[in-house]
């Protein structure tokens, strides 16, 4: 039985979480769920976007489901991920059958480094303008790129490539390439390889293929992971995973959508994906690809999909055809 906080938040949010927990119910897997609250809807009546309680269940729980939050996302996730140092950002760029994907066989991971770089936050206004500082830490690109290492090793992916700016971020991406260097060292059977971020951007146009696993800087992985997700086939589909020490938060990419919520249309694959996710990080890797294979079915057929897919199911129909895959 594992501790599962869920946390399904604003919008499509909540409505893709009630998808994703119906289907999970049709694995052999215990999950003793505990709810939790956040968002614009629980601040709205509370004061607050995201309640120390919440921060608590989070932080006694195995790992967490998040739906989506609306304009307090900030408030919200971004906090989560600090409070907690979940220091990996994992989105997969996978393309599946019956979407809109620019390829159609492809599968690399971007692992980005979730706690520092140009985001930690270090801004002031100058005399002339504004500066913001970016910082790159031994010790977050260590662990960053171990990660990178330990989780291609585990999947049986056999390629690293560290995308980073050391021809002109001299100090800062300097120091993450030796590093990455360095550490590449402890895992001598996986191929090493490293990019400037400038070419890597064309690189995901021209031959996508050559990626297996990327390491990279905060921003650098936040924009190249949303170029990802435009080569696959956009948000209702790309699932991500926050992972630190103690703590995992699955989440879809997207947020809580309002022209879209209550009209029970969004595409549950995001937040389903998620969870697919959620189970590998608890080593459950075989129900994982349970619920993978059963939402790949259900793609592939094209039938009973959302509108986004170009069908016209609903969000809890799509998740009753992949409930129904899994028990046949
Ligand atoms: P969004 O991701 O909520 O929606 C953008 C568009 O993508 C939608 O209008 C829809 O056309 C499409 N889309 C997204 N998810 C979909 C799904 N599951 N199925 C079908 N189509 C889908 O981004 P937007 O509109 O920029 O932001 C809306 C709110 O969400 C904002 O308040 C923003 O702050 C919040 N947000 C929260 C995030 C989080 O909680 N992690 C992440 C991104 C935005
Ligand atoms: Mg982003």
């Amino acid at each position: 039985m594992y501790k599962i906080a869920v946390i399904p938040g604003d919008g499509i949010g909540k409505e893709v979480m009630e998808a994703t927990l119906h289907v999970l119910e049709a694995l052999d897997v215990g999950f003793d769920y505990t709810f939790a609250n956040a968002g614009d809807e629980y601040q709205e009546i509370s004061g607050e976007a995201l309640p120390q309680e919440t921060i608590d269940i989070v932080r006694n729980s195995k790992a967490c489901l998040f739906g989506a939050a609306g304009e307090t996302a900030a408030d919200v996730i971004v906090k989560l991920r600090q409070e907690l140092d979940l220091y990996v950002n994992l989105r997969p760029v996978k393309s599946y059958p019956g979407t809109k994907s620019l390829f159609h066989d492809l599968d690399f991971v971007i692992v980005r480094e979730n706690t520092q770089g140009l985001y930690i936050g270090l801004e002031e206004e100058t005399e002339e303008g504004a500066t913001a500082l970016r910082v790159i830490t031994r010790k977050a690109t260590e662990r960053i790129c171990r990660f990178a290492f330990d989780y291609a090793k585990k999947t049986g992916r056999n390629k690293v490539t560290a995308v980073h700016k050391a021809n002109v971020l001299k100090k800062t991406d300097g120091l993450f390439k030796d590093i990455f260097y360095k550490v590449s060292e402890d895992f001598s059977d996986i191929e090493t390889d490293d990019r400037y971020v400038d070419a890597t951007a064309m690189f995901f146009i021209t031959n996508p293929h050559m990626f297996d696993v990327i390491v990279t800087t905060n921003l650098f992985g936040d924009i190249l992971s949303d170029e990802g997700a435009g080569l696959v086939g956009g948000l209702g589909l790309i699932p991500s995973a926050n992972i630190g020490e103690n703590a995992g938060i699955f989440e879809p990419v997207h947020g809580s959508a309002p022209r879209h919520a209550g009209k029970g249309t969004a595409n549950p694959s995001a937040m389903i994906l998620s969870a697919v996710l959620m189970l590998d990080y608890l080593g459950e890797n075989d129900a994982a690809r349970i619920v993978e294979n059963a939402l790949i079915k259900v793609l592939s057929e094209g039938k009973i999909v959302t509108k986004d897919l170009g069908g016209s199911a609903s969000t809890m129909e799509m998740a009753q055809e992949i409930k129904n895959k899994i028990k046949n």
